[in-house]
């Protein structure tokens, strides 16, 4: 993908995080220790963006003195504290991310201290995205956001090339100085009108239709994940771990399972799990499958990997290889064939196969839910359900990563992470 520009910086509060809750807590502490009134929650939201010391001044009426002992007070509450009660704004990474790969030259440039930039990033796992990170030493006075900037390109950049994001005029008044072009971020902490008035390009309300700006109209694409394994090998566990990973990370998921995952699908399994369903032939069973799968992507998952989503999909079209090709006996070659319309539109980017043996995965399933029509088989279905698994493994290494899944929930849940964070980053 061509970008129109070669350099992306990006200001962080309020534009890339929302870090608004623990910079008020921290900015009332500090008050409070000094003995100043409190201020109200629209004031403090003020010291979001802006050197703190200015804020001091103006919000308090303070000397530069006791702004600087103001400054001392709020980071001692700040930094092992205050630091975490932030989220990445929706949709963030994966822009970040987007821009990377498509070979553009990311940046941050903020008036925070560089040491909480770098733990911030790190914390939220964008820092594979940032080629570099620009902030403030401790000294006594703010850097300028100009010389942030700067600091935040590459050596003998040319700044017509280069965009900067802000939600405060600080960032966008600096970019324009520079011969950059702003564009503003409204749904930070600006002021009504303040980014336009400050010279912006444009200003978004919302991380995805500045996504589709800064991406010249292309919306990143999300990734589509998938989890296969017998039954018993506890997929639902590390699932659940997985979005709130992900999550943390700053990722919008969707959560999704197979059969099912929609209105009809979730009919369609009905029909196909029920034990009034006992006698169903063999090629009806994989022709529903087929049929749900087929809503389901239409539904759900196209849809959401348009808007730059992460599909967690519990089971997928492996589950119809494994059980219906293998397990059933019906070939690969005819459950591919039916399944044609669902994965012509979307097949995952990446498959965790969770594995553990027959004996540990009867035990667990034993401790669980009444048995299903299909849990109800025989043995030599199992093996060749496994038998399938690892065809699939062996001929798609790129998509599909095995996990042991006889280890403890942590031990998975990190090998799950690891293989997550291989393809996202
Ligand atoms: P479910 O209760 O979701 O099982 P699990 O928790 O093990 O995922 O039931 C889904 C059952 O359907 C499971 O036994 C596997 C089977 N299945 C197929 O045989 N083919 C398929 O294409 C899919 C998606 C599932």
């Amino acid at each position: 993908m061509a970008l129109k520009y070669d350099y992306y910086l990006f200001d962080f509060d309020g534009t890339v995080a929302d870090t608004g809750e623990g910079i008020r807590k921290s900015v009332a502490y500090s008050l409070e220790r000094m003995g100043f009134p409190p201020l109200d929650t629209a004031t403090l939201s003020r010291f979001i963006g802006p050197p703190l010391h200015d804020s001091y001044v103006e919000f308090c009426g303070m000397s530069d003195d006791q702004a600087e002992r103001a400054i001392e007070l709020y980071r001692e509450r700040y930094v092992d504290v205050g630091l975490y009660e932030s989220r990445l704004y929706p949709g963030i990474a994966m822009l970040l991310r987007a821009l990377r790969r498509a070979g553009a030259w990311v940046g941050i440039a903020s008036a925070k201290p560089q040491f909480m930039l770098e733990r911030l990033s790190k914390h939220f796992g964008i820092d594979k995205y940032l080629n570099a990170i620009s902030g403030t030493g401790l000294g006594r006075h703010s850097a300028d956001k100009q010389d942030l900037i700067l600091a935040a390109l590459p050596q003998g950049a040319n700044v017509a090339r280069a965009c900067m994001t802000g939600d405060r005029r600080f960032d966008i008044e600096a970019a324009v100085a520079l011969g950059m072009t702003g564009i503003g971020a409204d749904y930070g902490y600006s002021a009504p009108g303040e980014l336009a008035a400050a010279g912006a390009d444009a200003v978004f309300d919302s991380v995805s239709d500045m996504a589709l700006r800064l991406l010249d109209g292309e919306a990143p694409r999300g990734l589509f994940i998938s989890l296969e394994g017998s039954d018993g090998c506890g997929k639902s566990t590390q699932i659940a771990l997985l979005k709130a990973y992900l999550e943390k990370r700053g990722f919008e998921t969707v959560l999704t399972r197979e059969p099912g995952g929609c209105p009809i699908s979730e009919r369609i399994r009905e029909v196909i799990l029920s034990l009034d369903s006992k006698g169903m032939s063999d090629e009806c069973e994989a022709l529903l499958y087929a049929a749900s799968r087929i809503e389901h992507v239409r539904e759900v998952i196209e849809p959401a990997l348009k808007c730059g989503k992460i599909v967690i999909c519990d089971r997928f079209l492996d589950s119809s290889i494994a059980y219906q090709a293998y397990g059933r006996e019906l070939g690969e070659a005819f459950i591919r064939q039916i399944n044609a319309p669902a994965i012509r539109r979307a097949l995952p980017d990446m498959t965790l196969l969770l594995q553990v043996d027959r004996a540990e995965s009867r035990r667990r399933m034993a401790q669980g839910a009444p048995l299903d029509r299909l849990e109800l088989e025989k043995e030599d279905f199992f093996a060749r359900i496994q038998a399938g698994y690892e065809a699939l493994a062996q001929a798609e290494p790129n998509r599909v990563t095995t996990i042991d899944a006889s280890k403890s929930i942590e031990e998975v849940a990190e090998a799950v992470k690891a293989a997550v964070d291989g393809i996202l980053d």
